[in-house]
């Protein structure tokens, strides 16, 4: 490794570590522009995007951040043209088998957010695959949130909590916060600290709506795959001047 690329695995000396989010949300918008700008299509913009994961994935890692969730692919993103929805399938399949070697290496934990039984079973099956093998790293939480909407989250875990009451396993005044969220895609997993959207867009678009309560929320102009490494330590150090205050004086 050369000194260049030692330097960029240590933490840059004007962040702090001890207000670094311990939780990184992300966004992962702007692909479809990126590649319009440049006469591309769209798929080509999804082609880069996963440079720019790989990339935040291993800052994360070396920069001792302990959970990255990515919004890969939402609930309504199958509104979208079948090649494109087609394209986007097969990409996480070939990224998967491409990259769990390297994740392993770095001992990346990685998990899967979502409405996972109606992707492609072969899909389904490198997921729990992938869940299975780097169960018992010790790295960060990487966990990539694919057929996944907060709506349809809040749902089904009310009905599997509701199912539980029916069965007389629980009872309606035991439902609580902790409860709720044993139930949610994210178990275990908890809130972010900080959600960063890119391309400029000022919403959520149905991601963590339960999770992000006071998350700190930064949004770039900065298109997904032009989301680098600069861009990120921009966004930490613009939520270590934040002042958190959880609802007090
Ligand atoms: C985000 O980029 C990637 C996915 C939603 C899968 P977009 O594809 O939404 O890109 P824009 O927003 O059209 O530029
Ligand atoms: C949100 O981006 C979903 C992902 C990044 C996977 P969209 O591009 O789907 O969101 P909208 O449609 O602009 O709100
Ligand atoms: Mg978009």
């Amino acid at each position: 490794m050369t000194a260049q690329q030692t330097e960029l695995r240590v933490l840059p000396s004007d962040l702090k570590r001890e207000l670094l989010p311990k939780h990184v949300a992300v966004i992962c918008d702007g692909n479809g522009r990126w590649a319009r700008h440049r006469g591309l299509p769209r798929i080509m913009g999804h082609k880069r995007g996963v440079e720019s994961l790989k990339q935040l994935l291993r800052t994360c890692n070396d920069w001792g951040i302990e959970a990255l969730t990515a919004y890969a692919f939402s609930t309504e993103n199958w509104k979208r043209p079948q090649e494109e929805v087609d394209f986007l399938l097969t990409l996480f399949q070939v990224v998967l088998r491409s990259e769990l070697r390297e994740m392993m290496k770095e001992s990346v934990r990685i998990k899967f957010a979502g409405n996972l039984n109606a992707l492609p079973t072969a899909l389904q099956e490198q997921i729990s695959d992938a869940m299975e093998e780097t169960r018992n790293n010790r790295g960060i939480k990487f966990t990539i949130a694919t057929n996944y909407g907060g709506r349809q989250e809040i749902l089904s875990a009310c009905r599997a909590i509701a199912e539980k009451v029916e069965q007389g396993l629980l009872k309606p005044h035991e439902i609580d916060e902790a409860t709720f969220e044993s139930h949610l895609y994210t178990a275990g997993i908890g809130d972010p600290d900080l959600l960063i959207r890119t391309s400029g867009e000022m919403r959520i678009s149905n991601f963590l709506l339960w999770q992000i309560a006071y998350t700190e929320i930064y949004i770039t102009d900065a298109l997904w795959p032009d989301f680098d490494r600069d861009e990120f330590y921009r966004a930490l150090l613009s939520f270590q001047k934040r002042e958190r205050r959880f609802g007090k004086a």
